[in-house]
């Protein structure tokens, strides 16, 4: 009740703050009814054509060409949108202001929980046993885990309470710089003493937890854990390479890091909405929605998010030398899946992304540096 009544406080704030962006949709409004109509063609000239025949695009090229006469810069979008489906739309949220979610964070963490299970549709509890499994699936008899932006340490205790079922341990560093996040999560690790055994919290700096830190921020050796998770905690960062790169120090050789966060849809791979009688898409729509709600709104407004898509193709070319020997990433899984969000909409996929510490040849080394710094991210 307390959890509900805090949400629908903040939305109406958020609504307000925002309101500005609401009324100034104007053109985006009409391309949410275009996004509509065209998925709609698109279902039901899959519904009678069968989904994989090819006069489906001809119709859909058909109604691109249409819109033409509709002015050139929706003929634009729309025709970028519908024809390639690797066409990545401009979505305009300014970068993260660490003050910002610093001060989120604060004004949240008693509520954290319940209001993000609620948001989630309690999802989050299986993106956090993720975690668990990986955990548990580790070769390390007692793996040493660092849990990154580990907030009030949900996913540190499901970490354990999958180990327990495994009838195993790890020990858990669970890092966090917010203070008020902290705090909640030694509180309930009080109260499950038998699970909370294992789980030390920490305050730390994502972007810079290996060398020097201000007073009272932690740092970690070189080599010092098996496994790092950072579950819905990128987006909070501005700095997703520095994060990387502190990862791979940390990480001992063979170690895995085990990324989720939310992810733009993918056009070619949207979700699917249960319609009594058959099963329909709506991947432009899903798209303009991620892009014109759910990231400015919901997102940055309620949760000081930024889009974190990026975020799973930087960290895989993150590398760096160690005593004169190249380290990277080995891309070991990145699944975007569409979710199902309330009313079992697919509104936003989220991504895993898992990536193993490994020595690199040279000239792979120099091929990712080249590449890290031809789009500005190299250190
Ligand atoms: C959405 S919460 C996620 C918490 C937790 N991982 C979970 O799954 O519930 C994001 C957390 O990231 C933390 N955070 C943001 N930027 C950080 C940074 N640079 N270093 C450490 N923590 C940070 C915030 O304080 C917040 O607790």
């Amino acid at each position: 009740m307390k959890a509900s009544r805090a949400l629908a406080e903040i939305v109406k704030k958020n609504a307000q703050r925002s309101k500005a962006d609401f009324l100034n949709l104007d053109g985006v409004k009409f391309q949410f009814v275009l996004a509509w109509l065209q998925d709609l063609l698109a279902n039901a000239a899959h519904e009678v054509l069968g989904k994989t025949d090819p006069r489906v695009d001809a119709i859909m090229k058909r109604f691109n060409d249409f819109l033409d006469a509709e002015g050139e810069d929706l003929r634009r979008r729309t025709a970028e949108i519908g024809r390639d489906p690797g066409h990545v739309l401009e979505v305009d949220v300014a970068q993260v202001d660490p003050a910002e979610v610093d001060r989120v964070y604060s004004r949240e963490a008693a509520g954290y929980d319940s209001k993000h299970h609620l948001t989630t549709r309690g999802q989050d509890l299986q993106w956090r046993r993720a975690a668990g499994w990986l955990v548990a699936a580790a070769s390390e008899s007692r793996p040493a885990v660092l849990d990154l932006c580990t907030g009030t340490g949900l996913t540190a205790v499901e970490i354990t309470r999958v180990m327990r079922e495994h009838r195993r341990e790890a020990d858990i560093t669970a890092l966090d710089y917010n203070e008020a996040m902290l705090v909640e999560g030694r509180r309930r690790l009080a109260k499950m003493p038998d699970l909370g055994r294992t789980i030390t919290f920490m305050r730390g700096d994502a972007t810079a937890f290996v060398g020097s830190a201000p007073p009272g921020f932690h740092t970690f050796a070189r080599s010092s854990f098996d496994i790092v998770t950072q579950v819905f905690g990128i987006g909070g960062v501005g700095n997703p390479v520095a994060v990387a790169d502190n990862v791979l120090s940390v990480l001992r050789d063979g170690g895995r890091f085990l990324l989720i966060d939310m992810h733009r849809p993918v056009l070619g791979l949207p979700g699917e909405w249960a319609v009594p009688g058959f099963w329909v898409r709506f991947p432009r729509y899903e798209y303009f929605n991620y892009a014109k709600t759910t990231l400015p709104l919901v997102l940055a407004r309620l949760w000081g998010w930024r889009d974190t898509t990026l975020d799973f193709y930087l960290a895989p070319l993150v590398c760096h030398e160690e005593e004169g020997v190249p380290y990277g990433f080995r891309l070991l899984w990145r699944v975007v899946e569409s979710e199902r969000w309330w009313f079992g909409l697919p509104l936003m996929p989220t991504c895993r992304l898992l990536l193993e510490k490994v020595r690199l040849d040279r000239s792979e080394y120099d091929r990712r540096r080249h590449i890290l710094k031809l789009i500005g991210a190299g250190a």
